[in-house]
This record gives C-alpha cells, structure tokens and sequence, in this order.
C-alpha cells in the first residue's frame, strides 16, 4: 500500500543534496559558528528577494515575533514591555505562537473571529471592534497569513492608518506568497518568518527572519537578538539569545534557489486537489481570494457532513497522512485564560474550523500520480 506522509523532508534533501552538502562543508571549514557570513548573505538575499530595506535573522519564528513586538513596545511607548491594558488585535484561528508572544511581550491579545472561507482574520469584525465600545487602547494588530494565503491586507493597512495601529504579519506559513504583487511581509511594519523544517523555507531545526524598512527598529531587533546591546557586555535592554545559526543560514541559503519551484510545485498540486475535489458534496475546498498569491503551506479542506476524525482514520488506513492545524483556537486554551486575553463578539468561524478542517499532503516533489490517490480516497469518504 502506498505511504503518503504530509511532507518529505528526505525526498527534498536527496533533490538539493549537492547544494546542501557543499553549504555544509564551507562551514565546517571556516567554522564561524555565531553570526558568520552565511547569516548576513542570507539577510540580505531574502531582503532583496521582498523588497525590504532590511531582514534579521532570528532563532525561531516564534522569537522573531517577540523580538518585532518588543522593538516596538521600546520604539512606540519607550517601555521595555508593552502592559496589560495595551491591546493587540489578532486571530484566534493560528499556532499557539502568534497569540503567546503578544503575551510575552507584556500586551492583550484581542482575538477577533476568522472568516469562514479563507480563515484569515475577518477585517470586517476587526473594524467593528474599532468602532464598537468595548475597544480599549489598541496599539496594533498582528494578522496571520494562515496556510499561505495572505489576509486582506489593503483592509488591514487601512485599518492601520484610520486607528494609529502598527501590523506585525505573522508570515510564517507564506514564504514567497503575495498581496497585489508585493511580498507579505513587506507591507506591515515588520514581517516574522519561521524557517521551522516543515515551512515552504526551512532548515534543519529551527529559525526564522524579520523584515522591515524602519532603520530604527531593525536596529532595536538587532540589539535585542544579542541580549539587548549593541555591546554584549554592556547592555540597553532586555534581551534575548534570539540569534539565527550560521549553520542554519547555510542551509537556508541552499535551499533559498528553490523557493520558487517549490512554490509552483505546491500550487500544481494544490490545483491538481481543486480540480479532483472541487464541488463534491460534504467536503469544501480552500478559497483563494483573487489578490492573494497563495503558497499554499497547507491544503486543507473542511467536511461539512461526516465525522472528521473517521475521515482522516479512513485515510491513515489507506496509508495518506493527515493532520488538523488547529483543533484548539487559541481563545480555548488555558494560557489565554484568567483575563490574560480578550474576545470580541462570537468566535464561532474559528471554533467551527477548529472542529471541521484537516489538511493533505502538500510534499512539492509529490508525483500527479500520488495526488490522484489522495484524491480518490477523498473521494471514497464522501461517496
Ligand atoms: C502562524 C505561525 N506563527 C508562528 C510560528 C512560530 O514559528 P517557530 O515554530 O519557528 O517558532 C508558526 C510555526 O510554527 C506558525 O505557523
């Protein structure tokens, strides 16, 4: 029986194997472990390639969203952290990550429903909170670009301009996807990349990448990295350890010159579900918004009859891998709990998609044939 799993991570290595393996030995070679030349090359090949005036690597995604938000707390407020009252708008409907680093840099996170087609934030339910009296001091919004489709990001910057909020995008899951035409993550004030192995760019453990275009927080973010100094050993403030590896940037640089194709691969299979999928009773396929240029991180489908956890055992029985990103929204989970965070009005789309979606696998070396499979055993669920 055929195995299909979400992503194979082998398979990608054997296809840049030379790319890698070269990548590998000029580090063993020169051996500058922390912050060698691989680590600012990889900065300023992925500035170049977004159209940013600067990127700077991080340890992970995750730091990389603590490390944009801090910088601002310090650049906005000149407090090290933000407070309690200050409030930051984001989705309920993401990885843990987006809503508990809002936490560790000291601010609220206002959870505000997802629509229920792309499951991006709903800038329309964020404009009425804005409006609305339960609004306390917003200061920014972190909209997430979920699966690799970017959020309606001409509505999000002009919310932006109208209430005075800053836009960290949460770009995690959409490296090299769009809005208009211009890279997500640089069209907010800072863009956070996770290279996580699993992400469209990923190394070999963890990392990730801001970018912006402001001079004096990109500064701020490189001081934080390095324990909050321009001086290690004499420090401004409260810092991190949240530098990206010269190993990683090594890796990361290699597989860089395939980001492209392996995005187009992503797309060619994802077309291929749609076509297969498209328009069979009890399963929906993602919605594409016209302006989004979509990477499709995840391929996910929501049942809308049919238990899903008896559809994607009948899966696994017939070998195709499956996964559901996320079965806990984030306003569910206890470390948002004891007034730690906020909700607006119903969050019902996000706990409906929290109990209804599951993804397939999107690996880009991924043959038609293997895709056809799945497929037909989609198919065979609902039938
Ligand atoms: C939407 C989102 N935000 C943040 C992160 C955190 O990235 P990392 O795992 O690199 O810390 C991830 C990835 O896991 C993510 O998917």
């Amino acid at each position: 029986m055929k195995q299909l799993p979400m992503l194979d991570l082998r398979l990608q290595y054997e296809y840049m194997k030379n790319d890698i393996d070269a990548a590998l030995k000029k580090c063993l070679d020169h051996q500058k472990w922390i912050l060698g030349p691989e680590v600012k090359e990889l900065e300023d090949k992925i500035a170049a390639y977004l159209g940013v005036k600067h990127c700077i690597g991080a340890s992970s995604g995750t730091e990389s969203l603590v490390m944009s938000l801090r910088a601002l707390s310090i650049s906005l407020t000149g407090r090290e952290f933000f407070d309690g009252t200050d409030e930051i708008i984001t989705t309920p409907f993401t990885f843990t990550a987006t809503g508990d680093t809002i936490l560790r840099a000291g601010a609220t996170p206002v959870f505000i429903d997802v629509d229920p087609d792309t499951y991006n934030i709903d800038v329309r339910k964020v404009r009425q909170y804005l409006t609305s009296p339960q609004k306390g001091k917003v200061v920014g919004i972190v909209p997430v670009h979920l699966y690799g489709q970017s959020c309606d990001m001409d509505e999000v910057m002009r919310l932006a301009g109208e209430f005075n909020l800053f836009v960290v995008e949460d770009v995690a899951q959409a490296f090299g996807g769009s809005w208009k035409g211009r890279k997500l993550g640089s069209i907010g004030d800072f863009g956070s990349f996770s290279f996580f192995p699993a992400k469209n760019l990923g190394g070999f453990g963890d990392g990730g990448i801001i970018s912006t275009n402001n001079d004096q927080t990109a500064e701020l973010v490189r001081m934080l990295l390095k324990h909050g100094g321009k001086d290690k050993y004499n420090v401004d403030h409260v810092g991190y350890n949240g530098r990206l590896d010269t190993l990683q940037a090594a890796i990361l640089l290699a597989k860089f010159k395939y980001i492209e194709e392996f995005n187009e691969r992503r797309g060619r299979v994802a077309g291929q579900y749609d076509n297969g999928l498209k328009g069979l009773d009890g399963i929906v396929t993602p919605r594409t918004l016209p302006d989004a240029q979509h990477v499709y991180h995840q391929y996910t489908l929501r049942c809308t009859r049919g238990d899903r956890d008896e559809f994607q055992k009948r899966l696994k029985d017939k070998g195709v891998s499956t996964m559901v990103y996320y079965p806990y929204p984030l306003h569910k989970m206890k470390v948002f709990g004891n007034g730690r965070s906020k909700t607006f009005g119903s969050l019902a789309n996000a706990e409906k998609a929290s109990e209804s979606v599951f993804s397939l696998p999107i690996e880009p070396l991924q043959s038609a044939e293997d895709t056809a499979y799945v497929i037909e055993c989609v198919k065979g669920l609902v039938s």
